[in-house]
């Protein structure tokens, strides 16, 4: 049911914990399952992500889907880091079951709110971020689902 790279990175999840003085952090919730994330990022002068880490009370797969999306930011600008979307992470990781798409909502989520942070901080915007990212991955969807 899960991918190797799935499985290799909920075992092994990479960049846990979280960032002292953080540049951005950003906290999203899924209020169907009760999970949460919350991202910190470490952005250099020239908008470089230095470094990046997560903390989770989450299921599996959001664990091994922000252990990679991590992997994917670090090292990259805020504006790059724009380009990696939940389905950039699942392709990353040679997919996730249908039923657990929505836990790599999570992931994109959770940067999005820490650049915004960020950029909210330091006075700048990003292109693509024109509203404060949610707090909760359901909040404009219907009950039914
Ligand atoms: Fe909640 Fe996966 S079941 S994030």
């Amino acid at each position: 049911m899960y991918t190797e790279k799935v499985m290799d990175h909920f075992q092994h999840p990479r960049n846990v914990g979280e960032i002292e003085n953080a540049s951005g952090v950003g906290t999203v919730g899924n209020a169907r399952c009760g999970d949460i994330m919350r991202i910190y990022l470490d952005i250099d002068e020239n908008q470089i992500i230095r470094d990046v880490k997560f903390k989770t009370f989450g299921c599996g797969a959001a664990v091994a889907t922000s252990s990679m999306a991590t992997e994917l930011v670090k090292g990259k600008s805020v504006q790059e880091a724009m380009a990696v979307t939940n389905k950039a992470v699942m392709e990353a990781l040679d997919g996730l079951p249908p039923v657990k798409v929505h836990c790599s909502l999570l992931a994109e989520e959770a940067i999005h709110a820490a650049l915004w942070d960020y950029a909210e901080k330091n006075g700048i915007k990003i292109e693509g971020l024109d509203q404060k990212p949610k707090s909760d991955i359901h909040e404009d969807e219907d009950e039914e689902y």
